[in-house]
Formats: C-alpha cells, structure tokens, sequence
C-alpha cells in the first residue's frame, strides 16, 4: 500500500531534502506526491525546462525507498505567462479580469493556456517517463473553477449551443426563450448567463458547457501522458461533495480516483467540530461518492496533518486521530492514502496549513502517529488492498440536478448535500454501505434506491427506474423529484410527471414551509414535523403511511408507498426535522429485502464492510471519546492479531478491523 505525504522540496534548501527523505523511510512512507505547483521552477522562461532539481529529489527520495507521483502543474501559472498571454486569465461575470496572485487563475477554454499546459505535460512526460522512480500522474490540482465569462469563452459556448441543438428555434422552442422576449435569430446573439436569474435553461447549459471544458481540459494532459507514459497511471485530486464538475465524467478517462479530505475544521472554523458525528458522517458519505464515481477505489490524496487554515486556522488533530481518520478512509475503499503536506510551508499562502513535520522540520507527536497509523494501514495491506465493497442501497446524485438546484433552489432552506445526508446517515446507523448513481445507470445489482429530489427525469431515467421497481427493487423518492426536463423546464404533467404511475400518486400543489411554523406529521403512531418543503400528495394507487396534522392540509399525504410490479416505491412529500423519522423510514423500506445490518448502532459507532474473496473485513470505528461496547462478528481482529467475537469495549477514536470467513 502506497502511503506518504505530499512534499515541496522547492520550498526548502537542498541541503534539507536527504533528512527528509530519510525521515520519510524511518516513517515507513513510500510514495510522495510533488510538483504540481512548481510550473515556474520546471519552466522558468517559456520553453526553457529545467527538471534537474525535480530529478535529484526524486532520487534522493527514490534511495530512501520513497516513489513519486508527479502533478501536472497548471494549477498555478508562471507570472510570465500571465503577462505575455493576457487572454488566458478568467474573467469574471463583471467583466473583470481575475488579478493574478492566487492560483486557479486560468480560462479553461483559453486556447493559449491550453497550449502552454500541453508543452509543460509533454516536457515533464518526455523527461520523467522512463523515470521507474515517477509511478503516477496528478492531472493539475482539484479542477473546478473559475468559471469564466471571456469573449473566447463566448464563442466556444455559441458554437456548443449550436452542436447541440443544430438550429437556434431548437433552442428557442427548448428555453422557452419566448419569455421577456429573449428570442434568438442566430447562436452567435446567445449571450453567457452573466446576470443573476437569467433564463433556468440557459443557466443549466453553461454549467454543462463549464464542466465539459474542465473535463476537455484535464483529457489533453490524460492523452499525452498516455502516449509517452504507458506504465504510469494517472489520477486527480477530487474534492468530496464539490459540485461545480460532473464528476462522473471528470473521472471516466483516469485509472482511478484520488481526493482530498481536510475534515477537522479548517480557516478558523473550530466551531463545527461540535457537530463531528455528522463531519465524520459527510466524510464516510463523500469516501463512499469517490469510490462510486468509477465504482472502484481510490486514494486520498491529500489528508489532514494538523490545524488547516491560511489566515486563520482550524483545530489540531488530537492524540490517536491520525489512525482513526485515516481507518475511516480505508473502511470505505482508500487504497492508498497521503498527507498534505510533509512539512508547514515557511512562505506564501499556507503558512497556516499545518503538515506532519512543524516550521521547525523536527519529527513530534505527529509525526510518531502518521509513522504508527502507516505501518497500522501496512498490516491491513494483504487483507484489504483491492477489497470491494458491495453495496446493496444505493443514493442516486447526479450533477445535473445539483446545478439546477443551485439555479433555484425551490426553498431558501433547502441545502442538497444535507438532504443526502439524511437519508446517508440512517444507513450508516445500521452499518448498511451505500453507493451513489447516477440516475441513468443500470440498478440491477440494489436492492434499495434512494431517488432524493431527483430534479430532473428524462424518459430515459423514468424507464430505468420503472424497471427496478418492477424487477423488484424498493425506491424512494422525495419532493421535487421529477419536476424538470433536460432542458430544466417543468414537465407539462401533474406531478410527480413520468414516475406518476410508478409512486402510485399525484401532487397538484406544492410549496416551500415558513421556518417559523413548521408542520406536525403523524406516522406510526409517533408525530414528526416537516420542514423547508411540502408536496400535498393525493394518492391513486399508493397507501398513505404519513399524513400532515394541520387542518388544512389533512386531506394530503406527507409519505406513500405503492406496490408495483415486484417492487415497492415510496414516495416522501417532506423533510422530516427529526432523525428518527429516517430511521422508521428506512426500517420499513429495508424490510424483506435482505440487507444485511448491524443495528442500530451506538450512536458515533461505525462498522462498514470489504469484501476480499471469500472474506469479510469489517471495519469498527468508535467516533466517540467514550470506552463504547459494541457487537462484532466473529473473527480475527486484524491490528492486533487477536480473535474476537460477541460484544467488545471499543476505546475512544479506536478502530478494529475484523476479519470474518465468509464460508
Ligand atoms: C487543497 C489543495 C492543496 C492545498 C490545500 C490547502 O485544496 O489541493 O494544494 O492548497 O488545499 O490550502
């Protein structure tokens, strides 16, 4: 297992670089990441390289048994560049140029930016390819922004438009662009969403056409890399929930996923880790996205080391949380696993964004607990390196709704990822893994999915999730799902429009609920209150298993469910304030399905499942500070070579693997 840190050594003297390899080694660390931000070191004027520094650390490292993936560095442009090609600066939806000083600063569409970052990943792939020392690549630096509003950017958008709608009355009729008058006679009068509340259609488009660039972007240095590296794979640094990529496709032409989870409170945000049992919830949930985007493992590739923050920073990392954290990403399917960074920065942005070693570059206490937890995740290595997890509940996500849920929100109180979430951590409860779907992808191997405001239904995601339920699968649906077409235009159908006849409902009024005067909801004999948003379901086919106290609104359900063909779909017309709604929920709904669970858990307890052949590796994680006894399966405890079985006294922030033969 590849386990290390992410490393600098152009911010230190080269006299340092052989201590801190051989720190590295005493760590046990094999593989650091470097250069990604080192454009101007590699290229100091335009088309003159100079790899030879990069080279004698790769080797010094190298001696110390330590590899090297290498970072594609457009992440951050030369000053040379930004002042020789002016054009490749993003500007911003002003009008305004983005001052250089930061990174990120590049238009993704800029052909210039796009030419200068092909020569400097052909430089680097020609001269560190037959490099047995340089076994990966990183594609730039967690690609996303900035979203750009440039003349060039027009033009490329104008002539998207036009490949994919080929006439403008295509487009016209699909926007609905009759509205306020914004009829097009031509693409080339199609203007870039720059004002706020522009057309829905349009605005949804160009977050198409932003991501499509990023992805077009990132496959040049994918394509040349290769070409001339064939041995070497190649990954990028995703960022969790982040929204602004389609991830999925992001993802499609690397070898695997990396990402990067900073989950201890960074830029002076102490205050959330009041709340952790839910970060450490968003953190599984965000392993378990990564994982799903090419339904394969992947690495972390940049993991707290310390108190994060440029400014001001966030809350250190305490006794025994390098082990625990980083279990948690092992659990759910990191294979390999670095720390950002090896060393504080002394200058620039990050002088606050702790690594393992202090300013000082002396080993301390979290140096000791990233060596302890390396050698922890070594031992683990035989057992769970290509382990799978086989989720049988999946969560369908889907960036195309995420957009336009960020178009309109619907609620002001609306919050996607916590909604998610809320479904996420009633499975997480009962040890239950979970994927996330697209909605178009084939759902033949769940047995349960969560359709959570599902914004937009084509026919062709209607026709795949009708299939599920009628092969039998358990669906649950919520508010506001299926409401839109592709084009992010409501369906002319009564609600909820093509899965009407599979929810066994119809809803023909709606709205967002008053913060102030939340509703009471009866279910089951317990009351639960609704909020942020309300569907007044009428059931047809579907039983009523929730109904809104309120008198006005007693006539309406607030949860149905409804058989059809062999399968079952639920439909939630409401956000529930109360946890315990989500569980009765996902109760009922787990109910014959033949999932196997472990709950319900102690609350801040974890157990999550890989799967290697014919056994078992369940992870155990106490996210307490409390001793908490917990029922584990029978097996071999893998950390500390013991057998165990029954209920066993977890320590506070303790993990135990438990190797469990399947037959
Ligand atoms: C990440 C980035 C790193 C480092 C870190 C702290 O987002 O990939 O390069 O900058 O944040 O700011």
């Amino acid at each position: 297992m590849y386990i290390g840190a992410d490393y600098y050594p152009e911010h230190w003297p080269k006299e340092r670089w052989a201590t801190d390899a051989k720190l590295m080694k005493e760590a046990g660390f094999n593989i650091v990441r470097m250069a990604e931000f080192a454009w101007a070191k590699m290229e100091p004027y335009e088309g003159q390289y100079d790899f030879s520094w990069l080279d004698e650390a790769i080797e010094i490292l190298a001696d110390n048994g330590v590899k090297t993936i290498l970072g594609t560095p457009t992440g951050c442009m030369p000053a040379w560049v930004a002042l020789k090609y002016p054009e490749v600066i993003a500007v911003d939806k002003t009008g305004h140029k983005t001052p250089y000083g930061n990174r990120k600063d590049n238009c993704s569409t800029s052909l210039s930016y796009r030419l200068l970052g092909q020569k400097i990943v052909r430089a680097m792939a020609e001269h560190f390819g037959h490099n047995d020392n340089v076994i990966g690549w990183q594609t730039d630096n967690e690609l996303g922004g900035p979203n750009c509003y440039c003349d060039t950017c027009k033009l490329a958008w104008q002539e998207w438009l036009e490949e994919k709608y080929k006439t403008i009355d295509e487009l016209n009729e699909r926007w609905g662009t009759v509205f306020w008058s914004h009829t097009y006679r031509d693409f080339n009068q199609v203007p870039l969403p720059k004002r706020d509340s522009s057309n829905p259609s349009l605005e949804l488009d160009y977050c198409r056409f932003h991501s499509r660039q990023v992805v077009s972007f990132q496959k040049e240095h994918i394509d040349i890399l290769k070409e001339i590296c064939k041995d070497k794979f190649i990954t990028h640094n995703f960022m969790g929930f982040y929204d602004n990529i389609d991830y999925y496709a992001l993802a499609e032409n690397l070898d695997f996923v990396s990402w990067d989870y900073y989950y201890n409170g960074s830029w002076g945000n102490t205050g959330s880790w009041k709340n952790r049992f839910s970060r450490y919830n968003s953190g599984a949930a965000a392993n378990d996205l990564m994982r799903s985007l090419k339904n394969k493992n992947f690495w972390i590739m940049e993991n707290s080391a310390g108190p994060l923050g440029w400014e001001c920073y966030g809350r250190n990392l305490r006794p025994g949380e390098f082990k625990h954290m980083s279990l948690q990403n092992a659990a759910h399917g990191a294979d390999g696993q670095i720390w950002f960074r090896w060393r504080t920065s002394r200058f620039g942005t990050e002088q606050y964004w702790h690594g393992i070693l202090g300013h000082d570059g002396l080993p301390g206490r979290r140096y000791n607990e990233a060596a302890a937890t390396g050698a922890i995740l070594q031992k683990l290595s035989p057992y769970i390196n290509g382990a799978e997890t086989i989720a049988k509940v999946a969560i369908m996500l889907s960036y195309e709704d995420r957009w336009a849920l960020k178009i309109q929100k619907n609620s002001n109180n609306f919050d996607y990822e916590k909604h998610i979430m809320k479904y996420y951590k009633a499975f997480s409860k009962l040890g239950v893994d979970v994927d996330f779907v697209r909605p178009t992808q084939d759902l033949s191997k769940y047995k349960l999915v969560i359709m959570p405001t599902v914004y937009i239904v084509t026919e062709e995601i209607a026709s795949n999730v009708k299939s599920f339920v009628e092969d039998g699968g358990v669906l649950i649906s919520t508010f506001r799902t299926g409401v839109k077409d592709s084009c992010n235009v409501p369906h002319a159908l009564t609600l909820p429009g093509l899965l009407r006849e599979i929810t066994g409902i119809k809803i023909e009024e709606y709205e967002a609920i008053d913060p102030d005067n939340l509703y009471e909801v009866e279910m089951d004999n317990s009351t639960f209150t609704a909020e942020i948003l309300s569907d007044w379901i009428i059931p047809e086919s579907a039983k009523v298993l929730a109904n809104y106290t309120d008198k006005d609104l007693s006539d309406y359900a607030t949860l149905t469910v409804n058989n059809f063909g062999q399968g079952r779909a639920y439909y939630v017309g409401t956000s529930f304030v109360e946890e315990e709604a989500y569980d009765k929920l996902i109760e009922l709904a787990l109910k014959g399905s033949g999932i196997k669970t472990f709950g319900p858990l102690p609350e801040g307890v974890e157990i999550t499942t890989r799967i290697n052949y014919d056994y078992s590796c369940y992870f155990i994680i106490n996210h307490t500070d409390e001793i908490t006894s917990v029922e584990v399966p029978a097996g071999l405890e893998l950390i500390s070579g013991k057998e165990v079985s029954g209920v066993f006294n977890l320590g506070p922030r303790d993990v135990i693997v438990v190797k469990h033969q399947i037959m």
